[in-house]
């Protein structure tokens, strides 16, 4: 049967629909783009924000008129907004036939099975507690960047204003054979730079191996050439792996670390369990542990605004933070109650016009300082990775690459002049704030780190 798959939200999503790709392949049904053909759509959803939830009820909507034309026999909803609402969704929408959580992915090839006997609509929400000991075949598709790899499923944290605990259950590491077996066969694909993933990835913990030592193995993989990770949380223990990763070479100089608020009050009540002057002393010494280098980390961040009961005072302490560290960039969002969450059913909300005007402020705030953080940059040598192609107007190609601090560059070149995965040194030539240009610098080839790699 030829299927398409939706993806919304995070990284997991992205990591979990190719997990289903590679399961519904492996079981004789073909992936398409095309819509139109398509005999079963599924949409992996997210739920972090009611902004997600509404954009995926109109995509259902929307897609009503496939089932409507006749060709598309089965729609289903998988991820994060599956979990939390379950046989609501069935009852609701007439012609879903699918309804599960993160935890059914491992059986979504039986559960097609089933629909296809005439069994619908189906729910399956179970699996969300369940250990993380299935590896997951890669679909046979094209390279393309980022590649994500999990590590751990869920969260046992208890931030407030969350939904993930509940929709992907608790915190469950998974076996570094597995992972570092799935990393091998994604670079035996081509791959050269790998994403690790998990919701507090400091917490990995299989037996005794911890964080620091599973990137030290994965860091011994032949044939990879960066290797990133997110997301952390800024626990006490961070050190540790700061240390193990400016020390490894093919661990990119890039940091996740979400402060959330700059005010101890906020953090509280969010039970964030780190205080702004804790926060502020990570950065501190995660960034002394690169002195010396030709370029610094880079940290990026999440920010929300107007938690419950954040005052004027309290966001000033957040646009301080912020002016304070300098991000390299900043996912920032509007506070956004979710049911059944603590914060949700927190008296002192603040009203949307104050949200929307503190996001506006934070947002103005932070494209000044990427903007100047990128025009410091330009005039640099720096080694990019070329991500993906696009045909330019002027005829030739433009490539999109990435610095190892995770910025993108664009650099242009005749057509078939670079492939995804190649490693090329720029000099960088001009900017806007979120996007550097570049110029290859003239070639000739040397190798770094036993990869071929074009050079000045
Ligand atoms: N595991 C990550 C976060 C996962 S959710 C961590 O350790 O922080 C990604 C981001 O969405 C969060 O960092 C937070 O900034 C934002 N977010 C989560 N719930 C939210 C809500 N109810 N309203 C607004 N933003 C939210
Ligand atoms: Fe959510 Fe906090 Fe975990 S933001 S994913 S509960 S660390």
């Amino acid at each position: 049967m030829k299927y398409h798959i939706q993806t919304f939200g995070c990284q997991m999503n992205v990591y979990d629909t190719k997990s289903m790709m590679g399961l519904l392949n492996g079981a004789g049904h073909e992936y398409t783009d095309n819509l139109a053909e398509a005999e079963m759509i599924l949409l992996n959803t997210c739920s972090i924000r009611e902004g997600a939830e509404q954009r995926v009820r109109g995509r259902i909507g929307q897609l009503k008129r496939y089932k409507d034309k006749g060709r598309l026999r089965f729609l289903g909803v998988c991820g994060c907004m599956g979990q939390k609402e379950g046989a609501r969704l069935t009852d609701a929408v007439p012609y879903l036939d699918l309804v599960i959580g993160p935890g059914a992915i491992g059986s979504i090839a039986r559960l097609v099975e089933e629909l296809e006997r005439g069994n619908r609509p189906l729910v399956d929400i179970t699996g969300i507690e369940d250990e993380y000991d299935q590896p997951f075949p890669a679909p046979n598709e094209a390279v393309s960047y980022p590649c994500f790899v999990s590590v751990m499923k869920g969260c046992n944290k208890k931030c407030t204003f969350c939904v993930v605990p509940s929709t992907r259950g608790p915190e469950r590491s998974r076996d570094p054979r597995i992972i570092l077996q799935e990393v091998e066969t994604l670079v035996q694909k081509g791959y050269k730079e790998i994403t690790l993933i998990g919701q507090t990835i400091n917490s990995y913990r299989y037996d005794g191996i911890r964080f620091p030592q599973l990137l030290e193995r994965v860091n011994q993989i032949p044939g990879l050439a960066r290797l990133r990770f997110t997301t952390s949380y800024p626990s006490t223990s961070i050190r540790a792996l700061f240390e193990v990763m400016a020390s490894l070479d093919k661990v990119c100089e890039q940091l996740h670390l979400p402060v959330q608020s700059g005010s101890n009050r906020i953090l509280k009540a969010m039970r964030r369990t780190y205080t702004r002057e804790e926060y502020l002393n990570q950065v501190r010494y995660f960034r002394s542990l690169y002195e010396g280098r030709a370029l610094p980390p880079a940290i990026t961040t999440d920010i929300i605004v107007g938690f419950p009961g954040e005052t004027e005072e309290d966001f000033q302490q957040t646009l301080d933070l912020v002016r304070e560290v300098r991000f390299d960039a900043a996912f920032m969002f509007k506070y956004s109650p979710r049911p059944g969450t603590v914060a949700a059913a927190m008296i002192n909300q603040v009203d949307e016009y104050t949200k929307s005007r503190r996001l506006d402020t934070l947002l103005q705030l932070q494209h000044e300082i990427a903007g100047e953080m990128n025009r410091n940059l330009t005039g640099s040598r720096v080694e990019v990775m070329i991500e993906r192609s696009t045909p330019s107007s002027q005829g030739g190609m433009e490539y999109e690459s990435r610095m190892r601090t995770g910025r993108i560059v664009k650099l242009s070149a005749p057509a078939g002049a670079y492939s995804p995965g190649d490693l090329v040194q720029v000099l960088l030539t001009g900017c806007t704030s979120y996007t550097l240009f570049g110029d290859p610098l003239s070639s000739g080839e040397s190798t770094q780190g036993g990869l071929k790699i074009h050079v000045a």
